[in-house]
């Protein structure tokens, strides 16, 4: 593996920021660092980045530790929200500092100039100012200033967190070009699932300084290793109940009742759990004039409806409780005031065990 980060802690004064992260990174991976805010992610960046020195563990880059390396000589760049351009430098300026810092000679300095700009297509905007910019552009300046001095690796700290959503979608997929083009690795941080998930080989999920999951972004959306995960990643109900005598079905006690597959595993009879299904995984169809048809499935009527493009979203209520549901457009011909049948597959339930030394977390 390209980087290694072995079994990092660092401790402020006697709070404990990261705990124990162990991973490693291949040399043509783009990885994600998600999580919400507080959670650790900057500090572990700057820990890879040689700004933060851990309180314990290793960092091991390109073969060699450089736990006790300063940033210039780790040969990673990295990428900030702010962008911190300078004001008073153009874009030429401000690509070339880099280069400057690292004694390049002046020729040389043009070659990789020209290189940056037409990678970063900023061709024509070299003699501006800063303020002369869009966001946009701005923020391809600051991620050629990164680039331009050829790392082993770009760590990025939730760069696109200023602008605003169809730009931040436009430099979503530049990014993620630029990390295929270059063939080197990106961690990027970030607090939003969505960039996440669309940017993403793998995604570390990060919470209270600990590595929760490491794995695919497809494996952290689908089969999510905790609670947290399903609640984080993704949009889902919840649903806290307990095992009846079979072990295979959750009884939430005023609201509907969860079987489990056949074939998977049981709960503790008696023992307390939390299930999650995603809101994409429930279907809708006009309620039966009887009773329900079985486990897995609620009786709602329709509360409110958003238009999300190709999806609806269905806000439900069933008896007082909320139930959120989302269906392809032209799958969903329901209106306010509408009964519905919503059921899901015993395969789509995420199951936990209770948490109950945690207080609530809200997502960021
Ligand atoms: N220099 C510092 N001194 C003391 N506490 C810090 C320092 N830097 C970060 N922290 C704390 O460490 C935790 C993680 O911070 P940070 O890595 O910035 O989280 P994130 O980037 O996920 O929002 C927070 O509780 C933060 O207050
Ligand atoms: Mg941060």
């Amino acid at each position: 593996m390209y980087i290694t980060l072995d079994g990092i802690s660092k401790e402020y004064s006697g709070f404990r920021a990261i705990d124990r992260a162990t991973m490693s990174i291949g040399r043509d991976e783009f990885i994600s660092l998600l999580g919400p805010s507080g959670s650790g992610k900057t500090t572990l960046l700057r820990i890879i980045a040689g700004l933060e020195r851990p309180t314990r563990g290793r960092v091991i880059i390109d073969g060699q530790d450089v736990t006790a390396l300063p940033p210039h000589r780790r040969g990673v760049a990295m990428v900030f929200q702010e962008f911190l351009l300078f004001p008073h430098r153009t874009v030429a300026e401000n690509l070339a500092f880099p280069l400057r810092m690292m004694k390049m000679p002046r020729a040389d300095i043009e070659e990789r100039l020209r290189w940056i700009v037409g990678l970063m297509s900023l061709n024509g905007l070299e003699d501006r100012y800063p303020n002369q910019l869009s966001g946009g552009q701005q923020q391809r300046v600051a991620l050629g200033r990164g680039l331009v001095g050829k790392p082993k690796a770009l760590l990025l700290d939730e760069p696109l967190a200023n602008l605003d959503r169809e730009l931040r979608q436009e430099m979503e997929i530049e990014i993620r070009r630029h990390q295929a083009t270059l063939g080197i690795p990106f961690i990027y941080v970030t607090h939003n699932q969505e960039e996440a998930l669309s940017m993403s080989d793998r995604i570390a999920v990060v919470r209270r300084g600990r590595i929760e999951d490491f794995a695919e972004r497809s494996a952290v959306y689908d089969r999510p290793r905790t609670s947290f995960i399903a609640q984080f990643v993704g949009r889902s109900n919840r649903f806290d109940g307990q095992f009846g005598p079979d072990g295979r079905l959750l009884d939430t006690g005023n609201g509907p009742q969860l079987a489990l597959p056949e074939d998977g595993l049981r709960g503790l009879p008696g023992h307390a759990a939390q299930a999650f299904v995603k809101v994409e995984k429930i279907r809708l169809s006009d309620a039966p004039d009887g009773p329900l048809p079985g486990p897995n499935a609620m009786l709602c009527t329709v509360r409110d409806i958003i238009l999300r493009g190709p999806q609806i979203d269905y806000l439900l209520d069933a008896g007082g409780r909320e139930l959120s549901v989302s269906s392809p457009r032209d799958a969903a011909p329901f209106a306010r005031g509408h009964r519905v049948l919503a059921r899901w597959r015993p395969e789509d339930i995420d199951l936990f065990p209770q948490e109950t030394d945690l207080p609530a977390e809200q997502a960021a």
